[in-house]
């Protein structure tokens, strides 16, 4: 073994990176193995302190082979995307050494040196948010930082990228873009960041968990058939896209919410529309997805002016885009109405995350929302859908990947390098 200090050292690093939610949405690669898109695509990066994965690795040479534990489970990383990233920060990583620990590893080292893995998301997992997009960018976060990799962020998102293509657009805060690039060998289908999260504070981003019972076509394979089959795609592609991610970054840079709003809702629509031209046709949302679209637009309309957007995935959950905190209560207040909780479920667990919004929106207990009215711009006693939510929660736009440097957060035994 090259590296020095015996065979028991163990050296952890542990980090904490964002998940993301796209404004202009990717759908469709020109390359399925390096992952490189058929248009640019723009994020918002949520706070990770309500959505976000806490990733610990080690390396010891006392580890046999590259482990991976998730949310408690071993997951195997003998998949190919997981094998991209870690060839390629293997390749990339550069000499390191702690004289106090006595441990010194030079570049070729790490070419035979193991690594453990553990990963947690500190939101449910079954929620079908995106949680692979937060998890391969910590994944490719920590291992850089272990591996004393030296590039800059907007590399480090290209190997990201090679783990899941959302993936690189968590390798910062505020509003990213996935520049699509041109090369084949994807060296310039990179992540920047359009600004940070400070620059449009404002903003409040409630999601609502839709209850589902569906198995939902994944993500990897329905861009795949909608590429292999839908003409709408390739207009969606090449006309409407490049001309949305220009006026999005405007408005973005301007803060000018009608404008976002209109361009968010118009993307998300597309992208499904996209899904419904995809043989065999795939659905997304469901009808309480719907019904979320016709509180938000009938409130708009209502207002004059948009005060939500709404954005959807892969998935039937609604990612609601507020202007601001007035807004956000206003909202919140509808979607209580609309979407009341079961009985038996209690208000703290329903609306997760920033619960200032609901104190704001005078909601302390169950009772108050029972109480609510009907919003003005319902006409008629519209009715109530009880349980059609499983649960709300309030976020804003957050910052990038960080390190914990405080050891007590590390996931992994520093004796055992196995999961604590
Ligand atoms: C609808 O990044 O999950 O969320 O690259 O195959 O791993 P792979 O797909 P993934 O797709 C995300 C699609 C989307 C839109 C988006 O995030 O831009």
């Amino acid at each position: 073994m090259a590296a020095e200090g015996g065979e028991k050292w163990i050296l952890t690093v542990t980090a904490q990176t964002p998940t993301n939610i796209a404004v202009i949405k990717y759908w469709g690669k020109r390359d399925e193995d390096l992952i490189l898109p058929i248009n640019d695509s723009i994020s918002v990066t949520l706070d990770p302190d309500h959505l976000c994965t806490t990733t610990s690795v080690a390396v010891s040479p006392s580890f046999t082979h590259d482990r991976m534990w998730l949310n408690g489970k071993e997951v195997s990383l003998s998949g190919g995307r997981y094998q991209n990233c870690l060839r390629e920060l293997r390749s990339r990583a550069s000499d390191f050494e702690d004289e106090k620990k006595g441990i010194k590893i030079t570049k070729k080292d790490w070419e035979k040196l193991h690594v453990h893995v553990v990963s947690y998301n500190n939101f449910p997992t079954a929620a079908g948010l995106a949680s692979s997009a937060a998890g391969l960018a910590c994944l490719v976060f920590s291992l850089a930082k272990l591996m004393n990799v030296k590039e800059d962020h907007s590399k480090l998102s290209a190997i990201a990228r090679q783990g899941s293509g959302s993936a690189c657009r968590s390798l910062y805060g505020g509003f990213v873009k996935w520049i699509m690039g041109k090369e084949q060998d994807g060296s310039d289908s990179i992540a920047v960041q359009l600004t940070d999260e400070k620059h449009w504070e404002d903003l409040v981003i409630i999601i609502a968990v839709v209850s589902s019972r569906q198995k939902e076509t994944s993500s990897t394979s329905g861009m795949r058939e909608t590429v292999e089959t839908s003409e709408l795609i390739k207009h969606r592609a090449q006309e409407v896209v490049p001309i949305r991610t220009i006026k999005m970054e405007e408005a973005i840079a301007k803060r000018d919410f009608p404008a976002f709003a209109r361009l968010a809702c118009a993307d998300s629509n597309q992208f499904h529309a996209v899904c419904l031209d995809t043989l065999p046709l795939i659905f997304y949302m469901n009808d309480t997805s719907h019904k979320i679209i016709s509180c938000v637009e009938k409130w708009n309309r209502h207002e004059g002016l948009p005060q939500v957007a709404y954005t959807f995935d892969a998935g039937p959950n609604a990612v609601l885009i507020s202007h601001n905190r007035k807004a956000a209560t206003l909202l919140l207040q509808r979607l209580l109405y609309y979407f009341p909780p079961q009985s038996d479920t209690d208000l703290d667990s329903y609306v997760i995350g920033d619960k200032t919004i609901l104190k704001d929106a005078g909601i302390h207990e169950m009772k108050d929302v029972e109480a609510l009215s009907p919003p003005p711009e319902t006409k008629d006693n519209t009715q109530r859908n009880k349980g059609d939510v499983s649960y709300f929660i309030c976020t804003r736009p957050g910052r990038g990947p960080i390190v914990l440097t405080d050891e007590s957060r590390s996931l992994i035994n520093p004796e055992t390098g196995f999961p604590k």
